[in-house]
């Protein structure tokens, strides 16, 4: 069953750009302007808007259906551009920018005024992320500003990889989308804030993964925040508003096994049906004998296969879908938290 609300209806020529520089410059104007454009990145394509522009931020919120409590983050085109927007760098954080900025990690800062609370959806930290996709940098160069940007899908379904999965999800709802090609990394940026101690907490597993973190800042001062492999139950506070929203869920319903590919195939035999559909891994699939689906073996290249293959499924038609449970170290960490997000955190153990 499909956990997306009805999207308010919107009337917007999207046009389709590319990535030359006639295109770049297009997008960058309509940037300027105030509209709304789908963006690549080499996590997944955003929906940017100038993060300064409290009016073109909320058109993002309108084009995604998103809650108004869930903070977008801010895209940079430059390391310094940083104390423009944030009060206060701690060791960690230039600690950690230096090792992976630009590339696929955020930090949350506490934000100065010339954020508006639109953007940060009412707190007083905003999130900061320099991205390493030369398009995506090009663009933020252009405009002139910084970019808020949020993956670029409705509210609730799987992040978009590629400008086909933008179109599908916001034809009509933005001014344009700009073609990348597909995103390197497949998931959403590592996002992370700072303790008062200076300890960093992972919010969101991403492609610079935990123990990255600790190679950087030292095994004792990084840790994983409550939310990221637990549920968080009703009412309870959390660190990142994203965390309490379901997330990036094809209309199936979606089941984690952990076992082995032997319980893993008992236990489909058990409760297969026309509309059952298996998530395995690329090994899996010789001699497989039910209706399958493979999304890679390596964790980065699940990472960069994920949310195409919970697409896919829609279009399938699935109902079902068993899943193989992914690692849970390194780049695994943010393909299980995604999966667990669009399993509603149904998980087996075989
Ligand atoms: O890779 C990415 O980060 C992509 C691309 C487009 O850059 N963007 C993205 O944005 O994934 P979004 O809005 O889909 O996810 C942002 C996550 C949300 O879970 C949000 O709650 C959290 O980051 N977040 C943003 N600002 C925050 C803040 N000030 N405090 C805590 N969490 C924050
Ligand atoms: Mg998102």
């Amino acid at each position: 069953m499909s956990n997306i609300k009805e999207h308010q209806t919107m009337n917007y020529d999207t046009q389709m750009l590319s990535s030359s520089e006639e295109d770049i410059e297009k997008a960058a104007a309509l940037l300027r302007e105030g509209k709304v454009v789908g963006i690549p990145t080499e996590t997944v394509y955003g929906l940017a808007a100038d993060a300064l522009n409290s009016t073109a931020v909320s058109e993002i919120f309108k084009a995604k259906g998103r809650p108004q409590d869930n903070p977008l983050i801010v895209h940079i085109g430059e390391f310094s551009d940083i104390y423009k927007y944030v009060t206060e760098v701690p060791e960690n954080a230039d600690k950690l920018a230096k090792a992976f900025w630009p590339g696929p990690l955020t930090m949350v800062l506490p934000k100065r005024d010339i954020i508006p609370m639109t953007t940060s959806g009412g707190l007083d930290t905003v999130g900061i992320r320099f991205p390493v996709h030369p398009v995506a940098r090009e663009i933020i160069r252009r405009s002139g500003t910084a970019l808020a940007a949020p993956s670029a899908n409705l509210s609730g379904s799987p992040s978009p990889t590629t400008a086909m999965h933008v179109y599908n999800d916001m034809n009509g709802r933005i001014s344009a989308i700009v073609d990348g090609g597909d995103c390197a990394v497949g998931v959403e940026s590592t996002v992370v804030s700072f303790d008062k101690d200076g300890r960093v907490r992972l919010l969101r597993p991403g492609f610079v993964s935990l123990e990255d973190i600790k190679g950087i800042v030292g095994e004792g001062n990084a840790v994983c925040a409550k939310g990221v492999t637990e549920k968080i139950s009703d009412g309870e506070k959390v660190l990142s508003p994203g965390m309490k929203y379901k997330h990036y869920s094809p209309k199936a319903n979606v089941t984690i096994l952990c076992g082995t590919i032997e319980q893993f195939t008992k236990y489909v035999s058990a409760h297969n049906g026309d509309r059952v559909c298996s998530m395995i891994f690329d090994s899996d699939a010789n001699g497989f004998p039910f209706k399958y689906i493979t999304y890679g073996d390596t964790s980065e290249k699940q990472a960069r296969e994920l949310f195409a293959v919970l697409r896919s499924l829609d279009d399938m038609g699935a109902e079902q879908v068993y899943a193989r449970c992914p690692e849970q170290t390194g780049v695994g960490l943010a393909v299980y938290n995604r999966l667990l997000r669009a399993a509603g955190f149904e998980v087996v153990n075989l």
